[in-house]
């Protein structure tokens, strides 16, 4: 089976090299030439544990980046779409890459073998049917022979690997019996449950899955506020203690059910968005979509004001964690950019950050924000006047551990014994709270 990947980050770049690592031939190609280039040297383009050495094993062999996508199309049989969907007018999904690359695709194209698209890209419910059916239609008469499928990715940053070969369930929403059974066949090997529905419930189940997400992380937030204003509470203790529900069967949301910074990432924002604004452009008024939207846009206010209570403007203010996650270098939507934006918005122009990934890619993506980057954690608790941890990083807890100045622990991840509160038994605390409310 012969397969090419349209758009190579974090989940096109996995999906081709899962494919490849199935015995599939598969041809990648990325808009991005700088991308293109690194990855053709075997360079991965992001932080992402444990695809170094798969991209190592299969370059060259049956994994290769193509320039021109034409002789790849030619020869595929399945040919993949994992491009950005990024925020379009009003929150809804931008499809422009999406159609860019089906377009490539269709040019390409100049036999009668069927060939099946599918979209791994995220997109609102209704989009196959409505806009990519009547658009590849539009495109020419080879498309009789074209199958359109949907097949919602669900793998997390800093775990794609993992995720890949390890997915819950593999979910096919096709709407031709060819595309279907092609796309069975080719999952098969994997072993793992997989789902045929319609294209439009396909695309659905993705956005039940990132709004549920979104929702727990802005309930949590909401409750954490709450409990702010009820005094006395220790908030990263009592969640805690709500994770050892077993009525939750053991599943692992824990940190989506804990307070932190709000949401951040590539996903969650975006995805939230877009349901919120296609269910409206469809008539219905999602209430409690545009809570959870409206509570996190809040949440980095809340932050920026804990974070600055009682400091004056000339106050040195510590980052601890830039990205949106910790084990990431992710910084698309990252919560620091928007709090340190807001700091620097009320005069607080002093922030000394630190981030042991993410310090490079923050700089180039927020060039507007003016951050001097720490040579290490240990730096940022020992001149700054106060500091805020803002990704819940397992390496910053040493220096936060040895640090005299006041912390603030946006992320709930120490132990209140950590920041000289007594009374927490820490056994509680490090075992459930690992991933410390940080959400993705
Ligand atoms: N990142 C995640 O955790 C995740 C998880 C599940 C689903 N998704 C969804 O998958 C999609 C991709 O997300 P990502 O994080 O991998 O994005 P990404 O930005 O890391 O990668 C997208 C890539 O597509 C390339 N591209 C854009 N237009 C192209 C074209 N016409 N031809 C070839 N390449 C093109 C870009 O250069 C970029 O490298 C999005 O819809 C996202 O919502 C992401």
């Amino acid at each position: 089976m012969v397969i090419t990947v349209f758009g190579l980050g974090f989940v096109g770049l996995t999906t081709a090299l899962g494919f490849a690592h199935l015995g599939y031939q598969v041809y990648g190609v990325d808009a991005n030439p700088e991308r293109s280039r690194q990855i053709a040297g075997g360079e991965l383009p992001f932080l992402e544990p444990g695809m170094d050495a798969v991209l190592q094993e299969h370059l060259g062999l049956n994994f290769f980046v193509v320039d021109d996508p034409k002789e790849a199309v030619a020869r595929s049989e399945y040919i993949f779409y994992c491009v950005g969907t990024p925020y379009g007018e009003d929150g809804a999904a931008d499809l422009t890459y999406l159609f860019q690359a089906m377009d490539t695709t269709i040019e390409a194209i100049e036999d009668e073998k069927f060939r099946v698209l599918v979209t791994k890209s995220t997109i609102p419910p209704g989009t196959t049917a409505e806009q990519i059916v009547p658009h590849v239609q539009k495109k020419g008469e080879a498309c009789y022979r074209l199958g359109i499928a949907n097949n919602p990715e669900f793998l997390r940053e800093g775990k794609c690997w993992e995720d890949f070969l390890h997915a819950d369930r593999i979910v096919l929403g096709c709407s031709d019996p060819i595309s279907e059974e092609m796309l069975q066949k080719l999952y098969e090997p994997m072993g793992i449950p997989i789902f045929c529905v319609s294209p439009t419930t396909g695309e659905f189940i993705k956005y039940l899955s990132n709004t549920l997400l979104a929702t727990l992380i802005s309930y949590s937030n909401e409750m954490a506020e709450a409990a702010d204003v009820f005094g006395d509470i220790d908030v990263a203790k009592a969640f805690r203690i709500l994770h050892m529900d077993k009525r939750w069967g053991g599943c692992n949301m824990t940190s989506y059910v804990y307070p932190g910074c709000g949401y951040g990432g590539y996903c969650l924002p975006k995805d939230t968005c877009a349901l919120h604004a296609q269910a409206k452009a469809k008539g219905y008024e999602p209430n409690i979509l545009g809570e959870v939207i409206s509570l996190n846009a809040k949440r980095f206010s809340v932050i920026a004001e804990k974070i600055t209570k009682g400091l004056t403007k000339d106050s040195t203010i510590g980052i601890l964690g830039l990205s949106f996650k910790p084990d990431s270098d992710d910084v698309r939507d990252t919560p620091a950019a928007k709090i340190i934006g807001l700091l620097q918005e009320q005069g607080y122009t002093r922030v000394l950050a630190y981030d042991p990934a993410a310090m490079e890619v923050f700089q180039r993506q927020y060039p507007q924000l003016c951050v001097q980057m720490a040579e290490s954690a240990g730096q940022v608790c020992r001149e700054a006047d106060r500091i805020a941890i803002l990704t819940a990083w397992e390496e910053f807890r040493e220096s936060v551990a040895a640090c005299t100045n006041p912390i603030i622990d946006c992320r709930y991840m120490l132990t209140a014994e950590e920041i000289g509160i007594p009374g927490t038994e820490g056994h509680v605390a490090k075992s459930q709270a690992t991933t410390g409310g940080s959400h993705g």
